[in-house]
């Protein structure tokens, strides 16, 4: 079965995206999972504390962190894929290359080679104010990273890594929700992945 990912900005609508592409898949009598990183195992605990500032270490340290937490999770979505699950997480490596990148594309790479790829990834590209003012919307507190300087980096990052990695595709998102989400899934039943009827 295949393995998809959704990436991009904080406020792209990585999960609403998510779980309406779940639920096409379950209408079309898919079993699909749902998961997103960092997880809720006990490496990405530590993750999300250090990124809503609750403990403090090296920031070397959470590129590490990130790929512990994905080969663990890795293995996980492997034995679902096998028994015939769709998987779809909210986040994967891509995030660890758009955001990690001062500790440099190889050393991540080499971190994260015992994780699995996808069959296919969605990059949703939203201006950074527009990603911005949706998290504001939503939580009254920011996270590490979400700052206009780094989440414009983080952008240009995304639409490089969408033109280098396979089966990488960007969509606008900066649209209505159903608008996304019909690009989506029309991307998905034209790369194969998946069959109708
Ligand atoms: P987010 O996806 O917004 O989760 P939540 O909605 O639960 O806060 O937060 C995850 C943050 O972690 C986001 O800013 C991106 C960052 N991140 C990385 O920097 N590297 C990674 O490898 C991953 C998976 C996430």
């Amino acid at each position: 079965m295949p393995f998809i990912v959704f990436e991009g900005l904080d406020g792209a609508g990585l999960t609403t995206q998510s779980q309406l592409l779940k639920k096409r898949l379950e209408g079309l009598g898919y079993r699909v999972y749902l998961t997103k990183e960092p997880t809720d195992g006990i490496v990405g605990s530590i993750i999300r504390a250090y990124l809503r500032r609750e403990i403090f270490f090296d920031r070397s340290a959470l590129p590490l962190l990130f790929a512990t937490d994905r080969v663990i999770h890795s293995k996980k979505i492997e034995k679902l894929l096998k028994s015939g699950v769709v998987v779809i997480s909210d986040r994967y490596k891509l995030s660890s290359f758009a955001y990690q990148f001062e500790f440099g594309v190889e050393w991540i790479k080499t971190i994260n080679k015992k994780a699995i790829d996808p069959d296919i990834t969605f990059v949703l590209d939203v201006p950074p104010s527009v990603a911005l003012e949706r998290i504001k919307r939503s939580r009254f507190y920011l996270e590490a990273f979400e700052n206009i300087e780094t989440l414009e980096k983080v952008r240009e990052n995304y639409l490089k890594l969408a033109r280098e990695f396979p089966n990488t595709y960007v969509v606008d998102a900066n649209r209505r929700i159903e608008d996304v989400s019909r690009d989506v899934f029309e991307i998905l039943k034209n790369s194969g992945l998946i069959k109708i009827g």
